[in-house]
């Protein structure tokens, strides 16, 4: 940090809540205005120290220039393992309005239950923080809008966490397909199996959680009122009222990693099927799901189909890969690498054995020979080899600390040109809440990417 901005920001310290004060108003206002300079650190507070939160966290100080410096959770445990983990002198709340008053803060990240993910973004850009937001950017369709909105009225810098796109791999697989090295795309499938109580979110539940120890009201926030339940709070995926099911959790990567390597915007029809298949623990969201999706033709791809798949119970071989085909190859791809597979059909079609030439009468067989000869040239008729070119995820690639990266350097230029911005973010949830529709509504779901609209049909 510049001493000047230190100075700033040491001369009204924790004082920064109280806003309303008259006297207070001055300074708040010349610090807003203070861009931050490529030698200040950037000073970040967390909004939910639970897993993903203290994952973000770490991610974002794996870059010497971000400092945290306050922590707002729902949990008192979560606020105590964070002065133990980072910092003893950590300002922690359970109020995140308390973070978003202090102007020492330069940005927050969002690692809530999906529930609470509009409601403190909106909060936060209005405040004048850059966001970091998990994903899915929204817990339902019709919430995107107003965070986009938001996002562009106050000019902040907005970065929504799907981090693997931020991969090396996922470079690579960008840069190969826009190149044309597939053909024509037209069919990706990606799965994202696991057979694990925890990987089916039977996570672990403290023995002091309480009422007392836990800000039930707050956690409910505009979901239904409930008593005290400690499962629903440390299990909150499991519940459609506060989470998103399989597709908010996982799909999402796997739609934003389609949508950053082949340029694709979204799909405009979707269909799920799915069911409860093991983890019938009080859930109420599938633990199997399969989703088609229809994606239009648009300048940057052909018409193509997507088809996702999570399947919790899967006791098989589970090898999660995003695969996209296309006309002259496929390229599959995990956080691991990738695998581009070229294949060119000759462009004659060969005949013999199997099909109807041998049917034929011998005087007719000859004539047929003529006429392919004349047709085809040698070269015409040999497939070219296959070729297979791997690519290794480099050791020591930090796709978590580099999305983060892409986010402080945005911050710094005033630039709202993120990796994965909340129009790039609601184009990758959207869809991904539209699986959920139409599972639980049993029907297929149309959607317009472009508008980032439902659609009737
Ligand atoms: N990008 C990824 O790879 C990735 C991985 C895991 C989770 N996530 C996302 O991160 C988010 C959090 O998931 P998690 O697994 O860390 O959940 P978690 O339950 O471990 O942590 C959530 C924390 O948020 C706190 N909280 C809830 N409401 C709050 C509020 N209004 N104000 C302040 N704190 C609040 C809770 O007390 C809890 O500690 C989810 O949206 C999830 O989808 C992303």
């Amino acid at each position: 940090m510049t001493p000047s901005r230190r100075k700033f920001i040491k001369g009204i310290g924790a004082a920064s809540v109280l806003m309303a004060t008259e006297s207070f108003a001055k300074p708040f206002n010349i610090i807003k205005s203070l861009k931050i300079s490529p030698n200040d650190k950037i000073r970040i507070a967390t909004i939910g120290l639970g897993i993903q939160g203290n994952s973000d966290t770490k991610a974002a100080l794996r870059n010497p220039e971000a400092e945290f410096v306050a922590a707002a959770d729902l949990y008192d445990g979560r606020l105590v393992r964070g002065k133990e983990v980072y910092n003893k002198d950590l300002f922690t709340t359970r109020d995140f309005r308390e973070i978003l008053n202090r102007k020492d803060i330069d940005a927050v990240i969002i690692a809530t239950p999906d529930h609470w993910h509009d409601h403190i973004s909106i909060a936060a850009l209005n405040a004048g923080k850059a966001v970091y937001c998990e994903k899915p950017m929204v817990q339902h369709i019709d919430e995107g809008r107003k965070v986009i909105e938001t996002w562009q009225k106050t000019g902040k810098t907005m970065q929504v966490g799907s981090q693997p796109i931020s991969g090396a791999a996922y470079g690579e697989a960008q840069r190969l397909l826009q190149s044309g090295e597939i053909g024509e795309l037209n069919f990706i499938e990606a799965t994202y199996d696991r057979f694990s109580a925890l990987g089916a979110w039977t996570y672990s539940i403290p023995p002091d959680a309480s009422a007392q120890t836990i800000d039930w009201d707050r956690f409910l926030g505009d979901a239904p009122k409930r008593p005290f339940d400690a499962t629903r709070f440390f299990r909150w995926r499991n519940y459609r009222d506060y989470g998103t099911g399989v597709a908010g959790d996982l799909f999402v990567h796997l739609i934003t990693g389609m949508h950053y390597a082949t340029g694709a915007i979204g799909p405009n029809r979707i269909f799920s099927s799915g069911e409860l298949s093991y983890w019938k623990d009080g859930r109420d969201v599938p633990d199997v799901m399969v989703t088609v999706l229809d994606y239009p033709e648009t300048e940057k791809h052909k018409k193509f189909q997507a088809v996702l798949r999570v399947n919790f119970a899967n006791a098989g071989a589970i090898k999660n890969v995003t695969r996209v085909v296309g006309t002259e190859g496929e390229i599959q791809w995990s956080a691991q690498g990738l695998t581009l597979t070229k294949r060119k059909l000759p462009k004659a079609p060969g005949y013999g054995n199997g099909e109807s030439f041998p049917t034929f009468a011998e005087a007719t067989q000859k004539e047929f020979l003529k006429e392919y000869d004349a047709k085809y040239a040698e070269s015409d008729r040999k497939a070219e080899p296959v070729k297979e070119v791997k690519f290794d995820t480099p050791q020591g690639d930090d796709a978590h600390a580099k999305h983060f990266k892409n986010f402080f350097d945005n911050m710094r230029a005033n630039s709202q040109k993120t990796i994965e911005d909340p129009i790039f973010g609601f184009r990758a949830a959207a869809p991904a809440l539209a699986c959920n529709m139409s599972y639980f509504d049993n029907k297929i779901v149309y959607w317009d990417p472009i508008e980032m609209k439902l659609k009737k049909k």
